[in-house]
Parts: C-alpha cells; sequence; structure tokens
C-alpha cells in the first residue's frame, strides 16, 4: 500500500465561483499537475446537495454539467484525475449505512458546519417540524457519514477542501479509527490540505460578508464574461472610511485587498502597472506591498486598485472561460469523461466495501465463507 490518493469534492448546486477556485479548484490542478498523487478522485456530489434539495432535483440536476465544465475548463485533466457523480456509485450509500452506526447523534449535533447550514436553512426552526415543513431533513443531519464514505470508500489520503470542511474530515478521522479498532483495519485515515494563504482560506463576498454565496448574490463566477467581473469588482466594499481620495485607507477588512492577497503575483505589475498611472496622480508599484503602503497613507483612490484586480482577476480567468466555451459545445466529451471517471471509481469502492464486509464478517456469501460459516455454526447444532 502507501499509495498517495487524493479524494475531494463540491455539491452541485450552482456555478463555482472564485472562492472555490482560490479555495480548493487552484490547489486540485497544482496537486494533480505535481505528478505526486498516484490516484486522483473528484467527486459531484449530487446525493448531498439532495440532502437539502430533496424538492428540487432539477436543479441537483442542471448543475452537475455546470460543475463538469467549471472543473475542466479550470485544468482538472481527466487523463489524471477521476471526475465521478457520487449518485452512480451505490457502494457509498451501503457505507454511510454501517458508518452511522458508529457515529452519535450528540457528536453530528456538534458539527460547528452542519448546525451553521442548519441555522441558514432555517431548519432549526421547530415549529411545524411535525408536518414536515421545517425541521431538519434526517438525510441531512447525516451528510457528514456519509462524506466520511466519499472519503474512506476511494482510502484517500489526501482531501483539499476549504476550511468550513474542517469538521468533516474530523469526523471521518473519528470514523476511521473508531471502525479500524473495532473490526479491524479496512480503512485508511485522510489528511486535510487547507489553502495556505489565509485569504483563501475563506474569500469573502463581494459585498465583504463572511462568505461567497449565491443565495447571497456576492459571488463572481468562474464563468463571469470580462464584463460582468469589471461590473462586480466596481461594485465592491472597500474600506467604507475611505471617503476621499487623500484619506488614509484600510487595507484589512477591505474585500479588495483581499482578492489580490488571493489572486495578484508580481508579473501583473508589468502588464497591468498602468492602471496606476492616472492625470492627476501616478504611482509605479512592484509589489502589492507598496500599494498597500500607498493606501494606507492616503492619496491612492479605489478606482485605481478596482482597475487594477479587474485586470488580474480577468487575466486569471480569460483562459478558463475560453475553454469553457469550448467545451459547451461538446457535452458529449463532458458526459463520456463523467461516465468513465464514474465506472473507475465503482472499481475502487467496491473493492472497498468488500474489505469492510469482510472486516466486519458480513461477507456470508463470499466464495469459501459460506462452507466455513456452516462449519463453525453446524457444532452448536451437534
Ligand atoms: N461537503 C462538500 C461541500 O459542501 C462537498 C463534498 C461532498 C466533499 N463529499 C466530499 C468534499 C468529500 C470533500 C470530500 O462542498
Amino acid at each position: 500500500m502507501g499509495k498517495k490518493i487524493i479524494l475531494t469534492g463540491d455539491r452541485p448546486t450552482g456555478r463555482l465561483h472564485i472562492g472555490h477556485y482560490v479555495g480548493s479548484l487552484r490547489r486540485r490542478v497544482e496537486l494533480q499537475d505535481s505528478g505526486e498523487f498516484d490516484e486522483i478522485y473528484i467527486m459531484i456530489a449530487d446525493a448531498q446537495a439532495l440532502t437539502d434539495n430533496a424538492d428540487n432535483p432539477e436543479k441537483v440536476r442542471q448543475n452537475i454539467i455546470e460543475v463538469a465544465l467549471d472543473y475542466l475548463s479550470a485544468g482538472i485533466d481527466p487523463a489524471k484525475s477521476h471526475i465521478l457523480i457520487q449518485s452512480q456509485v451505490a457502494e457509498l450509500t451501503e457505507l454511510t449505512f454501517y458508518y452511522m452506526n458508529l457515529v452519535t447523534v450528540q457528536r453530528l449535533q456538534r458539527n460547528p458546519t452542519v448546525k451553521q447550514e442548519m441555522q441558514m436553512r432555517g431548519f432549526t426552526d421547530a415549529e411545524g417540524a411535525a408536518d414536515n415543513k421545517a425541521g431538519t431533513p434526517v438525510g441531512f443531519f447525516c451528510y457528514p457519514i456519509s462524506q466520511a464514505a466519499d472519503i474512506t470508500a476511494f482510502q484517500a489520503t489526501t482531501v483539499p477542501v476549504g476550511e468550513d470542511q474542517e469538521p468533516m474530515i474530523e469526523q471521518t478521522r473519528e470514523i476511521v479509527r473508531k471502525f479500524n479498532a473495532t473490526y479491524g483495519p479496512a480503512l485508511t485515515e485522510p489528511e486535510i490540505l487547507l489553502p495556505d494563504n489565509a485569504a483563501c482560506l475563506r474569500l469573502p463576498g463581494t459585498d465583504g460578508k463572511a462568505k461567497m454565496s449565491k443565495s447571497l448574490g456576492n459571488c463572481i463566477y468562474l464563468s463571469d464574461s470580462a464584463e460582468e467581473v469589471r461590473a462586480k469588482v466596481r461594485g465592491m466594499y472597500t474600506d467604507p472610511g475611505h471617503l476621499q481620495v487623500s484619506d488614509p485607507g484600510k487595507v484589512e477588512g477591505n474585500t479588495v485587498f483581499t482578492y489580490l492577497d488571493a489572486f495578484c503575483r508580481p508579473e501583473h505589475f508589468d502588464r497591468f502597472g498602468d492602471c496606476f498611472h492616472g492625470r492627476k496622480v501616478s504611482f509605479d508599484f512592484h509589489s502589492l506591498d507598496e500599494v498597500k503602503v500607498q493606501y494606507r497613507a492616503g492619496g491612492l483612490g479605489d478606482v485605481m486598485v478596482k482597475n487594477f484586480l479587474t485586470e488580474v482577476l480577468n487575466d486569471t480567468l480569460e483562459p478558463i472561460r475560453i475553454r469553457r466555451k469550448a467545451l459547451e459545445q461538446d457535452l458529449t466529451y463532458v458526459y463520456r469523461v463523467l461516465q468513465e471517471g464514474t465506472q473507475a471509481a465503482r472499481e475502487k469502492a467496491a473493492a472497498t466495501l468488500d474489505g469492510v464486509k469482510r472486516a466486519m464478517r458480513i461477507n456470508y456469501f463470499d466464495p469459501g465463507v459460506l462452507e466455513e460459516l456452516i462449519r463453525e455454526q453446524s457444532k452448536k447444532y451437534e
């Protein structure tokens, strides 16, 4: 053994945005191209998406292709990474059912991400829970267990995700330890791999709110046009105290600077330094630190910084947009990628499920097992 295996994924509830990109997608492509991993699985988690969209399966169904297009256009290479559709790997639900016995309701209730999501979705409202109009769907409540199945089915060693997924990985590690201690070693304990840059850990929305989320309408999507990106950046939250250009400005908590922290590279100053050349004032910046120093001192207006950010973002997004446009014209290819990725995933998950059932000794009809079982149990009745 000793293989290095990546498993990660996203819920298909919308197109992917730049928060997904810096939080995880960009890293996945780097890891994929590093050649350090033996197997890579990237999951479109439609079954998990259904846990809070049971009444809207069409939304999930439509977004599978959007996420697949975003993956491929961002640089996920099907020759190196298997892209799979979660619901088509039945082994995952079977594993989930056995793992459920290793987790308590109380432990799930403490999961901070689930707690927060329940709040956001109004699931905590017990009023009307009796007629199923409110309350928490059981499937949703249990999704961290299903996520443990996603991760362990592939014997993943490494799970590159955003910070909000930390409780899921911790939960998975607990399940693995409990399973292996109870039934014998059949599962691999995964490590989380977080973004190394603080700005990428949790990219705020364009309105400065803590999280980029479709329901808040504060996202920049990977598939946004250059004009859409320009308009969204123009409307972005900066420092509300920076009223006049001459006023000193704050960089901390200023979304424009957080985005620059996540996207800006030194070469951007050679190519887009013009953004800081104005009629009245002109600056020659060579690094983001120099921009920050000037902004803090005063005299540097938001418009210049926003124009620069627009160029930086569009520079990153343009190749992704071009690839997406081409792939949108070849959905047959995209679905073939998904089908082949899912097939490879099934084989891997089936092998793990076999091992799990063997460890639990619920593999009654495996070759040789039944004969042994009959021999053993016959003794009871001699
Ligand atoms: N919970 C993840 C999200 O909301 C999606 C997901 C499902 C996932 N299964 C996974 C992530 C397994 C990593 C590993 O984005």
